[in-house]
């Protein structure tokens, strides 16, 4: 269960959805245990926010709630007592889990979330202040997304049966389901039954036990709007259709740089590229994204600025990845339509997390469960908002 687990958020956080390949190796296994697991997930005790306020949303006509929920207590680095109801992917974290009371909002279109994990006086927690969020993720478990992405010469694409609907695989913890200048309409419609889990999993690098607490907003129009189009985050992995998967790069042996290339994905269902963003770690120069050989998105990695310096060990400037460019103009794309993304990656100018942080923080718990070797920290999905058309 605790493999399965952490496979299943690695693939939600990370952003790999569980593909079935060709042939099938114990693909149906694991679709069965995941399903399985959805299935728990779906009692999960639920949790009241502890404040809920109305705030400025962001399109017209729209509703906006900032939830908070807490407070969670984290352990202290030099602790070996668990605490938290959840599991954590680092042995020195803290994980809690709960799916969402009656105070979250239910048969609603949703067009944007954002999270934030807050600190004691209610700021923004920062690796500064020795505390990593590792991920903190509500996940819908009522059905799966329709797969938006497959490959050209297979048959329809499984995905799991689990829509994240609030932070995720986004450098910023922003999702944004409707378009930019409203040229298309569309939300994530979450239903009146929806079960939303929120899984957090938070590093404390402190000797003194410290409390956090979540921010959740999320801006909607009540119920299902007529004429939305339905979206969803949808990942494209360079490895979906053949070799290696973007959630864990190896870098190939002796070179700084090199990039990674898809082949032979294609868009699974008629709709629309609401918006699109690479999802790169250190180490990530940018991924240039194509439909039909046409470049539509050029997503550039941005080092530095406030909370991405730091000094390595012997006294170097080390700066981290803060974002990657959001390309925001909604693309409509045809079932069929050539998909093609090339990540690009320098290491000697960017260099990964595990080389520039000299016994630093570790951030490669995850990567070890998944291919048990210290060489795949690179990173190549471009995260999109996909509206499926009718
Ligand atoms: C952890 O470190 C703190 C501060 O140095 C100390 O007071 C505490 O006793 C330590 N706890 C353990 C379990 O070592
Ligand atoms: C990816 O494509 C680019 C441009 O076509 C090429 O220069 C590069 O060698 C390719 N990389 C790999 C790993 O095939």
């Amino acid at each position: 269960m605790q493999l399965l687990l952490t496979l299943l958020l690695s693939a939600v956080v990370n952003g790999a959805a569980i593909q079935k390949r060709d042939p099938p190796v114990g693909g149906d296994v694991v679709a069965a245990q995941v399903q399985a697991l959805a299935e728990s997930m779906r009692t999960a005790t639920p949790k009241k926010a502890m404040k809920v306020e109305e705030i400025t949303p962001r399109f017209a006509g729209a509703k906006r709630l900032r939830l908070q929920y807490g407070p969670y207590k984290l352990k202290a680095a030099n602790s070996t007592t668990r605490v938290g109801n959840g599991m954590s992917m680092d042995k020195g974290g803290t994980g809690y889990q709960y799916l969402v009371a009656d105070d979250y909002p239910r048969d609603v279109t949703v067009l944007e979330t954002e999270t934030m994990i807050l600190d004691e006086k209610f700021q923004r927690a920062d690796t500064k202040d020795g505390i990593y969020n590792h991920h903190n993720v509500f996940m819908d478990f009522t059905s799966a997304p329709v797969a938006a992405f497959g490959c050209e010469d297979l048959g329809k694409a499984a995905t799991i049966p689990i829509s994240v609907l609030s932070g995720g695989a986004t450098e910023v913890a922003g999702m944004t389901f409707a378009a930019a200048k409203n040229e298309i309409k569309s939300g994530y419609y979450l239903t009146k039954d929806r079960h939303v889990l929120n899984m957090m999993d938070v590093v404390n690098y402190n000797n003194v036990e410290r409390t956090v607490y979540i921010s959740a907003e999320i801006e909607f129009l009540p119920g299902k709007v007529p004429g939305y189009l339905d979206a969803r985050q949808q990942l494209v992995d360079p490895g979906l259709c053949s070799g290696e998967s973007g959630t864990g790069i190896h870098p190939p042996h002796g070179v700084t740089k090199f990039s990674v290339n898809s082949t032979g994905i294609v868009v699974a269902h008629d709709g629309y590229i609401v918006n699109m963003r690479g999802h790169l770690h250190d180490g990530g120069v940018n991924i240039v994204f194509k439909v039909n050989n046409k470049e539509i998105c050029n997503s550039v990695a941005t080092y530095g600025g406030p909370g991405h310096t730091s000094h390595t060990s012997d006294g170097k400037v080390w700066e981290t990845i803060a974002t990657t460019t959001l390309c925001d103009t909604p693309l409509k794309v045809t079932k069929g339509d050539k998909i093609y993304m090339e990540a690009h990656y320098d290491l000697e100018q960017h260099p990964s997390r595990e080389q520039g942080g000299h016994g630093g923080m570790k951030m490669g718990a995850m990567k070890t469960v998944l291919d048990g070797d210290d060489g795949a920290e690179q990173m190549a999905l471009i995260v999109t908002h996909f509206a499926y058309a009718k």
